[in-house]
């Protein structure tokens, strides 16, 4: 933090100094832009895989837009590297999901059976809501395609939000990182816990 105290060519001399530690190859001063606004390149460094993007835009919310969706991807590409698992998108994870589990309470004659159901419940809510968003008929399309799943026992059916003209995600090319999936259920999972565990706390003394 004290760097930025320094002004801008006590920093400069500040790095040449220091630039036989960092062994960089080359640095530069660049100005661009209407306003001359002046960077510093430190480039060609040995030992340093660091990457830097810039990004510039032309108000603080189109820059700050730009950084989440960098920030997302980035994370998407870490995810693929952890591990290189996917599932299909467009609802269509979920959906098979919801499939599996509503299956699975069949199996379950007490009162468990209502808890799995809400579950499959819950998970068709991501579907649905992808539909609505795409100006689509929520309760009818997600119908459609979980009747097809099953049907056709395809579980990378989806929703089409782009009007591609098929629902196979597969072929659209849309899909998801498992590890993200797992943590999108696994938290969600845990929110409806703690709220459920909050609940119980809380009604007893109401009466
Ligand atoms: C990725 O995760 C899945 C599910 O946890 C696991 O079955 C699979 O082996 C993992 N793959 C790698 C490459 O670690």
């Amino acid at each position: 933090m004290s760097l930025l105290y320094m002004g801008y060519h006590t920093v400069f001399k500040w790095l040449i100094l220091r630039l036989t530690i960092i062994q960089a190859g080359l640095v530069r001063e660049k100005s661009f832009g209407t306003t001359k606004d002046r960077m510093l390149y430190i480039e060609q460094c040995a030992n340093s895989r660091a990457v830097t993007i810039f990004i510039r835009g032309g108000n603080k919310m189109v820059i700050e837009e730009t950084k989440r969706s960098v920030h997302d991807a980035l994370c998407v590409a870490r995810n693929l590297i952890r591990n290189n698992s996917i599932v299909y998108g467009g609802g269509s994870a979920e959906i098979s999901s919801s499939i599996a589990v509503e299956a699975a309470a069949d199996k379950y004659p007490g009162v468990e059976q209502y808890a799995i159901r809400s579950f499959a419940d819950a998970l068709d809510a991501i579907p649905m809501a992808l539909a609505e968003n795409s100006g689509l008929q929520p309760i009818d399309t997600l119908t459609a395609v979980k009747a097809q799943q099953i049907k056709d026992k395809s579980p990378h059916c989806g929703i089409d939000c782009n009007d591609v003209g098929t629902n196979d995600m597969k072929e659209q090319n849309v899909f998801e990182t498992l590890i993200g999936k797992q943590q999108q259920i696994l938290l969600a999972t845990q929110v409806v816990k703690m709220i459920l565990k909050i609940d119980d706390v809380i009604s007893p003394s109401e009466y």
